[in-house]
């Protein structure tokens, strides 16, 4: 059985993050049915497919300016660390370390994908004047929250922060 369905739910309307999105759980599908002796391999093209994906989501939000791209690029790296020290267990011999990890990659994708990944399609898909309106509408939204704190003496998060535990 596959480790992920694709399906319409992680359709993000953005063409490009979408055949990508595609190209992960066709990589991630390959990485559950690899047997033992292939298990390395499917690893290396799941690894060799994320850091082009998570380098190409990179790029684009430094190139327009996303303002959370610190909390979701840091979220790519820490996968990709993470794959690749995986990778060394499944070498050394710990082969369910690697069935651990590709199960748990399934529920990661489709929470990332309906969070950050969505945000960022939905970003990417304004002009540069719904850009400019997006970022003036979320400031004056955190200006209320933070107004609202201090009111309550609660501590506020930093100005355009992605939220708690981001440290931007
Ligand atoms: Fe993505
Ligand atoms: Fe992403």
């Amino acid at each position: 059985m596959a480790l992920l369905e694709w399906s319409d739910d992680l359709i993000l309307g953005e063409a490009r993050m979408d055949h990508t999105h595609r190209e992960f759980v066709d990589c991630l599908n390959a990485l559950g049915e690899a047997d033992d002796a292939s298990l390395v391999g499917a690893l290396d093209r799941f690894i060799e497919h994320s850091d082009a994906h998570f380098a190409d989501e990179n790029e684009r939000m430094e190139a327009t300016g996303f303002p959370p791209s610190h909390c979701h690029a840091n979220e790519h790296a820490n996968v990709l660390n993470l794959c690749r020290e995986v990778r060394q267990m499944v070498i050394d011999g710990k082969i369910e370390v690697g069935r651990v990890l590709a199960r748990e990659l399934a529920p990661w994708f489709t929470q990332h994908a309906g969070s950050m990944d969505n945000m960022l399609a939905y970003w990417l898909n304004l002009d540069d004047a719904g850009r400019a309106e997006a970022l003036r509408i979320s400031q004056e939204k955190q200006a209320e929250m933070r107004a609202a704190m201090a009111a309550r003496g609660e501590e506020a998060e930093p100005a355009m922060s992605c939220g708690p535990g981001c440290e931007h």
